[in-house]
């Protein structure tokens, strides 16, 4: 057991590294990896360092690098050492992190961290509580149940949940898996920086009150995954408060942003928040799963989730020890909590906080670079450490630009140097950098940038 344990940690560091020297792309198709790996399960075993080598050559090496520097795209994940030998952990330890009754060590962990996070957002930490779940889908999910419970009981027929058109896809995709049709979501539009429109907000609420529809839930977004855009929360709080509907905050990768001050200038209102999703696997620079769903009243989770059969009448708990799984819809849970208590403990949230700011300066840093340099097109202004720009040297139609960007796009993903796919803005094909990766510098983003011009000049060339 230890010559394997130790063979894996020798691994992982190695990984960690070599991680910069590593291309972040991995790219196979289904042929390829059938070929690789495609077997009937063996009856024999085999001996454990042997199955090892062929994972590690196998398998991880044909997996992408979101921890890697030049991982600009989707929500990169910049993961951290100490939260990965707390995973490791927590696994070997096989800790069950459902109720009280079968471990008080990690329930009070996770009520502190909980608390943590209560108090980084503002919420009241005594009647406040939550959870940490799989990632922020399923905190999404968890947030609209709730609001479904508790605003309409069993009938939902007329419920009206409104969020803008910029909100994450994890959010429809909750309200099909509620059974709520698709007209009883209004998708608002949004204003030139892709915060929501709130002077149509309002006018839908009232429009659907005046049609006998009942308006139970507002979903703003507090970095959207598009361009980092946050609605304004305050204002959408007021209309909140005057029309008795809940309020979810959709923060699962920009609530990180008020652990430093300009980010938590950014987010004010979050703490009028019925509930607040928030991811630490993204900008908290946890390993993949730990997503968090906090609530101003825990009541309401309990309430919504809580079922008591027979077998686990022996794990009643109380109000002071909770059990989880009465708080959400997971039964056997992981010790999630744990990898980020110890990595908190470690570095300190003073680290947390820089490494947050790091990414806020490094955003403006790219931002100014793009707008000093002749070529480029700064597309949505850094935001949350998001930042979407195209290369548009002038003179072409908005058909061709999109063409050239999207060559650009693929020739990067070609070259497997690294991540840097595109999204539409306004229908426009652009390329999005989210920069909350602490172990990227600046040169790293300026040689994929010059790298970008080289792949436009050549499309320029042959067209
Ligand atoms: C704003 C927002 N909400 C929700 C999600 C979904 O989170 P997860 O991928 O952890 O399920 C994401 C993912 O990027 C996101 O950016």
């Amino acid at each position: 057991m230890r010559q394997y344990g130790y063979r894996i940690v020798d691994e992982l560091v190695g990984h960690f590294v070599r991680l910069p020297r590593t291309r972040p792309i991995s790219s196979a198709t289904r042929k390829e990896m059938d070929r690789l790996l495609a077997e009937e399960a063996p009856e024999e075993g085999t001996d454990p360092e042997k199955v090892l080598d062929f994972v590690l050559e196998r398998v991880l090496k044909n997996s992408d690098l979101l921890t890697h520097p030049k991982s600009f795209s989707f929500v990169p994940s910049p993961s951290n050492f100490v939260s990965v030998m707390a995973d490791t952990l927590a696994t070997g330890f096989n800790v069950f992190s459902g109720g009280w009754f079968l471990s008080p060590g990690s329930s009070e962990i996770e009520i502190v961290t909980i608390n943590w996070m209560l108090k980084l957002f503002g919420f009241p930490v005594q009647e406040g509580g939550g959870l940490f779940t799989s990632g922020g889908s399923m905190a999404n999910l968890m947030a609209l149940t709730a609001a479904r419970h508790l605003k309409c009981g069993e009938d939902f027929s007329k419920a009206m949940v409104y969020m803008s058109h910029q909100a994450h896809s994890s959010n429809l995709r909750a309200m099909r898996v509620l059974g709520f049709k698709k007209a009883q979501v209004r998708l608002v539009s949004v204003d030139e920086n892709f915060a929501v429109d709130l002077s149509e907000l309002s006018s839908m609420i009232e429009e659907d009150k005046r049609h006998g529809l009942h308006p139970i839930c507002v979903l703003a977004t507090a970095g959207t995954t598009n361009s980092g855009a946050v609605d304004p929360l305050d204002e959408v709080a007021k209309i909140c408060q005057k029309e008795k509907v809940w309020f979810h905050v959709d923060a699962a990768y920009g609530g990180a942003a008020m652990l430093c001050k300009c980010g938590k200038e950014r987010l004010i209102g979050i703490e009028k928040a019925d509930s607040i999703t928030v991811d630490p696997h993204k900008w908290f620079f946890q390993p993949y799963e730990i997503g968090c769903l906090l609530v101003r009243n825990q009541d309401s989770l309990f309430s919504t989730f809580s079922e008591h059969p027979e077998y686990l009448r022996d794990m009643k708990g109380s109000l002071e020890e909770i059990n989880f799984f009465d708080y959400g819809i997971q039964l056997t849970r992981s010790f999630r909590a744990l990898k980020f208590y110890m990595s908190i403990k470690t570095f300190g949230l003073a680290s947390f906080r820089e490494a947050v700011k790091r990414a806020f300066d490094l955003a403006d840093e790219v931002q100014k670079w793009l707008e000093d340099r002749s070529g480029w097109e700064v597309m949505s202004k850094a935001s949350l450490a998001v930042i979407c720009f195209r290369y548009n040297p002038g003179g072409l139609d908005s058909e061709k630009l999109n063409a050239m960007n999207q060559f650009i796009s693929d020739e990067m993903t070609r070259s497997k140097q690294a991540i840097l796919v595109t999204t539409l803005l306004w229908n426009q094909v652009v390329l999005r950098m989210c920069l909350i990766n602490p172990r990227t510098k600046f040169t790293d983003v300026q040689d994929v940038l010059l790298f970008c011009e080289k792949k436009a000049q050549e499309y320029l060339r042959s067209t």
